[in-house]
């Protein structure tokens, strides 16, 4: 089938690739000429594994292309894929100024009957009332479908080839029947439902599994003061089928660019409702309060004003360069705040941490560097690289149940 994929980021480049590599014929948008030719010369814009080989693959073969004409990438297509970012705003609500400018793209240049499929993230109601809205204003015929991604980073080309199911939130038969052929080739199970419970599905799906990490962290924090293991005890309540073991390991917070950012669309949007949202703004009221933690329980063991502590581990998570929500920016500001000195460092966040700190912080070339010339040492991150590692006489926080071998070693809940 042809498709047209508006926005090459995360969740666009991923679909655009993963699609085309099924044999459809696709063409990518993207306003950024810069990244058209990058992605056309067989240059992924992001690190993802096994994304590079399949980008090559699939412009080689003819299946995919990156362009910056809308019009005719859109003319062409059967189904337009609408893949662009929903950051938040700063009251925490969703900015749906990408989602209008798609759809608007998409209104004034529908030349026959397609499907158009939401796959940002939108909260509830955006499919139907904002883009079907837009849509409608241009008199033509079209289908709506929200289909949700659920990809996580570092694994993205396999979510999408290989995640658990495929959700469908369609209005009507016709479009379903489109989407079903678009998915013909991929072997997870398809749920169909309608656009806003769709909608709804990906948000309970992230706040359901950040609920999982502040139960984990807040249980962990008792535990730790009733000298009890939370890994083991996560262990033990994983076994029940009901709860699975899974996004139960507490530590330093959740952080990136869906968990923070879904959460308070979602308790935005519910007390736009007039909902109280009780239990989710917990979850992030648990989670912006995780990583002070570290910097609580190093003050129990050296008095931090003017003193070196060194920060292994910056991204949000291992297998990325990406800081965005990190718990270590909470951590290294207070850490500032309170008149300490930091060196740092992360096998790949380096240069985006360099940009957001500048001189404010120093910067190690390895985890050696940083424990020989800092006071104490937290571990913020949990790259394969920081675990067991030997850290003498030195004072650890650990942050990520990294093992580390020291006369005085903490963990953040253990
Ligand atoms: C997440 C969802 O998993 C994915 O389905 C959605 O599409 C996008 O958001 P991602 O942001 O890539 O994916 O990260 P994920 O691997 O889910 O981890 C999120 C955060 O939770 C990380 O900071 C991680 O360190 C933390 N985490 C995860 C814990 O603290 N404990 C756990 O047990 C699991």
């Amino acid at each position: 089938m042809n498709l047209a994929i508006i926005g090459t980021g995360y969740v666009g480049l991923t679909s655009g690739i993963c699609f085309a590599s099924k044999g459809h014929i696709v063409k990518c948008i993207d306003i950024d000429s810069k990244k058209v030719g990058l992605i056309n010369s067989k240059i992924s814009p992001i690190y993802e594994e096994g994304m590079a080989e399949l980008l090559a693959k699939v412009i080689d073969n003819g299946n995919l292309k990156a362009t910056i004409d809308a019009k005719s990438a859109i003319n062409e297509s059967e189904v337009v894929f609408i893949c662009v970012g929903t950051p938040s705003l700063k009251d925490g609500s969703i900015n749906l100024d990408y989602i209008k400018q798609a759809a608007k793209t998409v209104a004034d240049n529908l030349n026959s009957y397609k499907v158009i499929v939401v796959k940002s993230t939108v909260v509830p109601k955006t499919t139907e009332e904002v883009v079907g809205k837009i849509l409608k204003e241009s008199g033509k015929e079209f289908g709506l479908c929200m289909n949700p991604e659920f990809l996580k980073e570092g694994s993205a080309i396999k979510d999408f080839l290989e995640g658990d199911r495929i959700v469908l939130g369609v209005g009507d038969k016709k479009t379903e029947s489109v989407m079903r052929k678009v998915y013909e080739r991929f072997s997870q199970k398809i749920f169909v439902t309608t656009p806003r419970t769709a909608e709804m599905i990906k948000y309970a799906n992230n706040s359901f599994l950040a609920t999982k990490i502040s139960f984990a962290n807040e249980l962990g924090n008792l535990c730790k003061k009733l000298g009890i293991d939370t890994y083991t005890v996560m262990d033990g309540i994983g076994m029940d089928d009901r709860i699975n073991r899974k996004f139960l390991n507490s530590g330093a917070g959740f952080g990136g660019s869906c968990f923070p950012k879904d959460v308070k669309a979602i308790v935005s949007k519910g007390l736009a409702e007039a909902e109280p949202m009780i239990l989710l703004r917990a979850v992030i009221k648990v989670n912006e309060l995780q990583p002070l933690k570290m910097v609580e329980l190093l003050k129990k063991h050296i008095n931090i004003v003017g003193g070196k502590i060194g920060i292994l581990g910056l991204a949000f998570k291992k297998g990325t360069d990406d800081l965005r929500e990190a718990p270590s920016l909470i951590i290294i500001d207070e850490l500032l705040r309170q008149k300490a000195k930091v060196i740092a460092y992360d096998p790949e966040a380096m240069n985006h941490a360099k940009k957001i700190f500048g001189e404010r912080i120093s910067y190690a070339k390895n985890s050696n560097e940083v424990i020989n010339s800092s006071d104490a040492v937290l571990i913020v991150t949990e790259w394969d690289e920081f675990k067991n590692l030997d850290f003498g006489k030195k004072i650890v926080i650990d942050g990520r149940r990294m093992n580390p071998k020291s006369d005085s070693s903490e963990g953040i809940c253990w």
